[in-house]
């Protein structure tokens, strides 16, 4: 679990100077030219997220930015903040690269956001809340810099999924998971906003041609009731009262 602003700067800046084999699966800004079936996924996610385009989209924890190419489009201004420079060095040579001209990113830490009261119209993030150290301060600052009635939505791994508690047990630093999850954040997001859950199955990781079908099998099993809350992930979707 990481316990403090210091220590997940740390923990990413060494992920991105060893690359381990989690950088190239999961981190990897270049991922979704690389995996086809996972940019398919991403692509209709966001499809079914934005299916208007936002005129002014945060990003909070957006790291190496690897889904920008496909969040870009959905958005007239879209601006990621991230603790890590490093991963936004990474991020910064994505956007360039892939000519991403309405993309922005910039240092910060999402408990103290540099934007004024009323700024963005969504705020996303995706795998960033089971890491942030203070969910309350997250909620009130994202709250804070929504315009009324805008949207908070929050793409985070599913606790009840065997194989994603069983990849975070794993990693200490992934433990926060077992504290930061569906349960709470609803709780700790309600208080500031009308919350609803929603189970999907969208994932990064290990997922090529080998394991397709295997993904198509589990993506079957779950799309009904009970069995959707099995899913590898879930969306949490806040609406800010107008
Ligand atoms: C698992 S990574 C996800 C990055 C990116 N959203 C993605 O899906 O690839 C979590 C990110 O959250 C960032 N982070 C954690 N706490 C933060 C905070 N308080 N403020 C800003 N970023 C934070 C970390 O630096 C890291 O880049």
């Amino acid at each position: 679990m990481l316990y403090g602003l210091d220590q997940i700067r740390r923990h990413y800046r060494e992920l991105l100077d060893d690359k381990p084999d989690d950088y190239f699966e999961r981190f990897d800004p270049y991922i979704l030219d690389k995996r086809p079936l996972v940019s398919g996924l991403v692509e209709k996610a966001f499809d079914r997220l934005f299916p208007e385009k936002v005129p002014n989209l945060l990003d909070v924890g957006c790291g190496t930015c690897f889904y920008f190419p496909l969040l870009a489009p959905h958005a007239e201004k879209l601006t990621g903040i991230d603790l890590c420079i490093p991963m936004l060095e990474q991020a910064r040579e994505l956007i360039e690269a892939k000519g991403l001209t309405n993309c922005v990113v910039e240092e910060s830490s999402a408990l103290e956001l540099p934007f004024e009261d009323e700024t963005f119209d969504v705020v996303h993030s995706w795998d960033f809340l089971h890491h942030v150290p203070d969910p309350q301060r997250a909620a009130s600052e994202i709250a804070r810099v929504l315009k009324p009635g805008g949207r908070y939505i929050a793409v985070e791994p599913n606790l009840l999924n065997i194989s994603i508690a069983h990849y975070h047990a794993r990693r200490r630093v992934e433990w926060g998971l077992y504290s930061k999850n569906q349960f709470s954040n609803r709780r700790t997001f309600g208080k500031h906003f009308d919350v609803s859950i929603r189970y999907d199955n969208t994932i990064i990781s290990f997922l090529n041609e080998r394991t397709w079908k295997l993904w198509k099998a589990i993506d079957g099993f779950t799309s009904f009731w009970p069995t959707k809350y099995l899913s590898f992930r879930y969306v949490m979707e806040c609406r800010k009262s107008s």
